[in-house]
Order: structure tokens, then C-alpha cells, then sequence
């Protein structure tokens, strides 16, 4: 059974929003000066993305920036997150600037004050410009400077307007699944190779954060990390070690040394040589650049992990197992409400971050545009219902949660699953490009018009 959020329990004071980020919904991949990402080299590798799509088009987003505007306006969001594509601004990551990009954000970010929406701008979301990553990319130290660098142009550009600033967009992502996985652009398998990425990510982010604090002193800064509760399938030993390398693997290597405690001992141990101590990756100081003071952390949610140990499975040898009394996604992750609950006050407890907003939530689901002209998405509905409920509950309880972005405004482009997952409040049409408002994204409306309501309304 659906809970039902309160909307009064939510700060008066509360960013409530939508995210997308630039590869997936721009399109425009060759134009007006952009340079090639990453991620057109890696869709254009076979085998990569599901039915070889790309963003080359995507939600043509890059063409259609004021009817979008007004589509985000017309959700009653106060907040909008979107990302900078670095090679549009940067097309070879560093040097050369291309003022056709600096623009295009510019009326972005302008459109966005005109209808009083909050712009969020994520610098980093994967699409890191194909020069730096001929250069080495993550793996190496130089790739966190020219991120600073861009990081301190886009401050100088647009820190005049824009006041919350994400930096790095879930490094366990683009560390892992980019380069020991292999199934995220760059696409290599090199689990040592993922552990340097990850530490200059990190870098990057406490590089980033310098950079932004000395252009706009008063600019809001965090990054984003994609954070998942992480349980013991049974309460055997051997399970209960699992869930503990998966926190460490997931949460705790990212979330340690953000807040000054440095790489977690268990899991340096665990890596042997693959981890970034024994490659000589982490140089004296960087755990102080790290663990710069942050305004927020961004954490993107979806599921939690229950755990089984897995010997046989690739690090950390632990296995995520289905529960028969679950409700799962259309990406086969469970429907854990519950866990955002768990999961925010944990971070509270333990971190003590200075507020925590929710930067992504949401959920695929098989969608389809019915005769009547809108899509019937109850099971998304129920989970926004459902987590924007958990979320109000963590706030109760003492976690300082200051906003909340569903993930995302549109359909677009799902990185390797292509534009088969859909995980919009709005419905894409990628033959027309026609935009339907979903029954969730009725209801999403519904609930944040009600919310951003002054609070003695409610009496
Ligand atoms: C997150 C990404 C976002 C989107 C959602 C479904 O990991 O940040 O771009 O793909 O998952």
C-alpha cells in the first residue's frame, strides 16, 4: 500500500525540481562548435548501447531550449537541474574557448529566472570531451586540473546567476561502470584503472570547489553521489561481510573521504594493489582538497542492495538478490521507499553534511500513450508518492533534506539502455519529438504546487 507524502512536512525553504543532464537530452552533438564527448565515441563502439542508439538528437533539447523552459515552468518546480556539456564550452577540454556553448547555458540559465525557476548546474555528467580522455581521461592526475579550469570558467560565466553549483556528478558511476565494468563510456575493464578514476573524480570535485568558491565566495557547492542502502540477505556472516564491502564499494569509499575521514582502511586492505594507495595515485594533500567543506550533498537514489556474498563474483564479491515480496522497476531495481528513509537519516547520523538535497529519484517503467492523449503511469506515480513520503518522514526525523529533484523532466537518452527506458514525468515521442505530460508528472505538479504553499495554509 501507497503512503501518501505530507506536504507539510517539508522546510518552507525547499528546492523542488526536476534534473536531466546534457548528453541525454540536448542533441546537437556536431553543432555550433561542440566538441566530440566520450560518450559519442562509445555509442558509436558496437556492442555498447542497446540497438546502437546515440544523443546525437536525443530530445533535440539544444533547439528546443524556450518551449522546454516553458515545459519546466508549467511543472510548478521552483528548481531545475540540468548539466553543461564540457565540450560544448570547452570542445577540447581545455584551451579554446567555444562562446556559441557559453551562450546557449547563458540562455538557459536566463530563461530559467524569467519564469523564477532556480538554475542547478551540474558540471560533470559524463560527458568528458574525447580530447582529455585521448589524453589519458580519469585515470590520470592532469584530467582533475583542466576540470578546475573549466570548472573556475563556467563560475566567471555564469556564478553572476547561478548560485548551486554541483561538481561531479556519481564518480562511483563514471569510475566503475566507465572503467571496470566497461559498460559506460570509456567502456575499458581495468579495475586498478577504476580506483585512479575514482580518486581523481574526487579530486576534481575538491579542485572544483576551490575554483567555484573563489569566483562566487557565495555560491551554494556539493557533488552528487549515487548512494544505495546496502542489507545483509540473511544474517549469516558471510552476508553480512558482503553488505558490508558493498557499503564500502558504493557509499563509504565516496562518502569517507567527502567528509575528512579518508579512504575507508577495510576496503584499501580488501584492493591490495589495485587500490589507488598502492598505485601511488594519492598524493600528499589530496585528502585535504578532498574534504573541502561542502553546502550540500546531492544524492541520487533509486533502490537499495540486498545482499548475498558472492566468492566467485567480481570485486566486491557480492551478489544483489531479488526479494519475493518486492515490487520492481522496468531496470529490475526494487521499489524500496523505505531505504530513502534509512538512507538519509544514516547520512545525517554519520556524516553530518551541512543539508542534503535529493538530486535524482525516479523510476523506469514500459510507458504508452493512451487514446485519450496521456500516459497511465500509476506505478511511477506510487513511487514518487511512496519516496516523496519516506523523504518527509527522514525530514521528521532530524535529516536536513533542502530539496528535491525528480529524475527526470523527459524521456531521454538511458546511456547504455538507450532510449528504451523511459523515466520521464514528461512522455518523448523521439519520431516527433512531441511532448506529453504524464499522469505522474499531473501528480508531481500536483503535490509541489501544494507544497510551495505558505505553511499556515494547511491549518
Ligand atoms: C543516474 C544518472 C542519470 C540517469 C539515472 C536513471 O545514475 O545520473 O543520468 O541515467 O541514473
Amino acid at each position: 500500500m501507497t503512503e501518501f507524502p505530507d506536504p507539510a512536512r517539508f522546510p518552507a525553504r525547499f528546492a523542488w525540481g526536476v534534473a536531466t543532464s546534457s548528453y541525454q537530452i540536448e542533441g546537437a552533438a556536431a553543432e555550433d562548435g561542440r566538441g566530440p564527448s566520450i560518450w559519442d565515441t562509445f555509442c558509436r563502439t558496437p556492442g555498447k548501447v542497446l540497438k546502437a542508439e546515440h544523443g546525437d538528437v536525443a530530445c533535440d533539447h539544444y533547439h528546443r531550449l524556450e518551449s522546454d523552459l516553458d515545459l519546466i515552468a508549467s511543472l510548478g518546480v521552483n528548481a531545475y537541474r540540468f548539466s553543461v556539456a564540457w565540450p560544448r564550452v570547452l570542445p577540447a577540454g581545455r584551451g579554446k574557448i567555444n562562446p556559441a556553448g557559453l551562450d546557449f547555458y547563458s540562455r538557459m540559465v536566463d530563461g530559467l529566472l524569467a519564469r523564477n525557476v532556480t538554475p542547478w548546474l551540474t558540471l560533470y555528467h559524463w560527458d568528458l570531451p574525447q580530447a582529455l580522455q585521448d589524453t589519458g581521461g580519469w585515470p590520470v592526475r592532469d584530467t582533475a586540473s583542466a576540470f578546475a579550469d573549466y570548472s573556475a570558467l563556467i563560475a566567471r560565466t555564469l556564478g553572476d546567476r547561478v548560485g548551486n553549483f554541483i561538481t561531479v556528478n556519481e564518480p562511483w558511476v563514471a569510475a566503475y561502470l566507465g572503467h571496470g565494468a566497461g559498460v559506460h563510456a570509456p567502456g575499458t575493464r581495468d579495475l586498478a584503472a577504476s580506483y585512479r578514476a575514482a580518486h581523481h573524480l574526487l579530486l576534481a570535485h575538491g579542485l572544483a570547489v576551490q575554483a567555484i568558491r573563489s569566483v562566487v565566495p557565495q555560491a551554494q557547492v556539493g557533488i552528487t553521489l549515487n548512494l544505495a542502502q546496502s542489507v545483509p540477505a540473511t544474517d549469516e556472516p558471510a552476508d553480512v561481510a558482503a553488505a558490508r564491502r558493498q557499503d564500502g564499494f558504493l557509499n563509504r569509499w565516496y562518502l569517507d573521504p567527502l567528509y575528512g575521514r579518508g579512504y575507508p582502511q577495510d576496503l584499501v586492505g580488501l584492493l591490495g594493489l589495485n587500490s589507488p594507495q598502492a598505485q601511488g595515485t594519492v598524493q600528499p594533500g589530496d585528502l585535504e582538497t578532498i574534504a573541502a567543506a561542502t553546502d550540500f550533498l546531492g544524492v541520487n537514489m533509486y533502490s537499495r542492495d540486498v545482499v548475498q556474498d558472492a566468492p566467485d563474483a567480481p570485486w566486491p564479491h557480492a551478489r544483489t538478490v531479488k526479494q519475493p515480496e518486492s515490487e520492481y522497476t522496468g531496470f529490475g531495481w526494487e521499489v524500496a521507499p523505505q531505504s530513502l528513509t534509512a538512507l538519509t537519516l544514516r547520512l545525517q547520523r554519520e556524516y553530518h553534511p551541512a543539508a542534503i538535497v535529493i538530486t535524482e529519484n525516479g523510476a523506469t517503467y514500459p510507458d504508452r500513450v493512451t487514446p485519450d492523449g496521456t500516459v497511465h503511469d500509476e506505478a511511477r506515480t506510487r513511487y514518487f508518492q511512496s519516496h516523496l513520503a519516506a523523504l518527509g518522514e527522514a525530514a521528521l526525523g532530524g535529516a536536513k533534506v533542502t530539496g528535491y529533484f525528480a529524475w527526470s523532466l523527459m524521456d531521454n537518452f538511458e546511456w547504455a539502455e538507450g532510449y528504451d527506458k523511459r523515466f520521464g514525468l514528461v512522455h518523448v515521442d523521439f519520431g516527433t519529438q512531441v511532448r506529453t505530460l504524464k499522469q505522474s508528472g499531473q501528480w508531481y505538479r500536483d503535490f509541489v504546487v501544494q507544497a510551495r504553499q505558505p505553511k499556515g495554509s494547511f491549518l
